[in-house]
């Protein structure tokens, strides 16, 4: 069974994506072999400075490799040492039907929304069906957001079966019930692109103030919380800290007399512990980038290997050969 994933390298990595994508990602990498790359060709969409996209490709391979993506479980890459994925983006595009991509958010938001959108927004559905079809891809572990990716990733592979004869694995998005979309300070979706995201790495003071900085209403300390479930530090606390301690939280807040900075402060806590290992982790990566680029250099050759072989049988299917 083929488990993929792939993550942007649009900046740096924050609980919304530790914990609807990378956590259940590490999980899987032990249930088949795992196919997890840094996906620098969707950064450039949005993206346009060089040095930027270099170092936060670095980054998400560091942030990644710390949290416990295993290279000797998983193939770790970076999805351009692939570039047949584009010639299959061509391949996938002609058979996919425009008012398919029009409906996809990746493009509507930005086009609702009147901000600039190129041809590269417009066609990244299909390079992502690429990412997924090009590896025969079973199980594609996401957040919420990226299911309808997925989705028009199943669409597109189906067509291409339907017109060229079986060739491409029918993929499956698995998403996560209880962390399908990790809430940031300000109670939206945790997101980049809306400057309420928690990183996972990061210098511990501006971590803090960012924690106290969730946001929280008026109610004084004493009054009881009969909502208490819906407060954001309780459902971050419950994603970093043992069930029991964030029910006891939870119950206290629900009760009255919690105050909401201790609440934060305890918040804070767990979080810093519960990365304290990866920070370790992190920073003997750093110190060893030799190694890093090793890992990725490897994982490239395996997955071009593999996506070598998924071409050629497109190539063949469609008369290209
Ligand atoms: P961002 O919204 O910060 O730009 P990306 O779109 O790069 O994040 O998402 C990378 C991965 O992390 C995707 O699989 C996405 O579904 C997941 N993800 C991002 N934000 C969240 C969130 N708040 N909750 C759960 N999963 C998330
Ligand atoms: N679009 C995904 C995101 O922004 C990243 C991605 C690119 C991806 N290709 C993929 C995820 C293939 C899963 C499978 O999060």
């Amino acid at each position: 069974m083929r488990i993929l994933s792939g993550i942007q390298p649009s900046g740096a990595l924050h609980l919304g994506n530790y914990f609807g994508m990378m956590r259940p990602a590490i999980e899987l990498q032990e249930l088949g072999e795992a196919f997890y790359f840094i996906a620098d060709y969707h950064s450039m969409t949005s993206l346009f400075d060089p040095a930027e996209r270099r170092q936060n490709s670095l980054d998400v391979a560091l942030d990644f490799l710390a949290c416990g993506l295993d290279p000797k479980k998983s193939v770790f890459f970076k999805q351009s040492d692939v570039p047949e994925v584009c010639e299959l983006t061509w391949l996938l595009g002609t058979l996919t039907p425009m008012g398919l991509l029009e409906r996809c958010h990746s493009f509507k938001d930005k086009s609702a929304k009147g901000l600039p959108v190129n041809f590269g927004l417009f066609a990244y559905p299909v390079l992502m069906a690429a990412d997924i079809l090009i590896y025969d891809s079973n199980i594609v572990p996401v957040g919420q957001d990226q299911k309808q990716h997925v989705e028009v990733a199943r669409d597109i592979a189906i067509k291409f079966n339907e017109v060229y004869g079986q060739t491409f694995v029918i993929p499956e998005p698995k998403i996560r019930g209880e962390v399908a979309k990790v809430p940031g300070t300000d109670g939206e979706k945790m997101s980049k692109s809306y400057g309420n995201t928690i990183e996972i790495f990061g210098d511990e003071k501006v971590l803090r103030k960012k924690i106290m900085g969730i946001k929280m209403d008026s109610r004084t300390p004493q009054e009881p919380k009969p909502d208490a479930e819906q407060n954001l530090a309780i459902q971050i606390l419950k994603l970093v800290a043992p069930p029991a301690v964030a029910k006891d939280f939870q119950d206290r807040l629900r009760a009255g007399g919690l105050g909401y900075g201790d609440l934060k402060k305890a918040l804070f806590e767990h979080y810093w512990n519960y990365f304290a290992e990866a920070r370790k982790k992190r920073a003997d990566l750093v110190s060893n980038l030799d190694y890093v680029n090793k890992v990725l250099a490897d994982g490239a050759a395996k997955a071009r290997a593999k996506a070598q072989e998924v071409l050629q049988r497109a190539r063949k299917a469609s008369g290209l050969e």
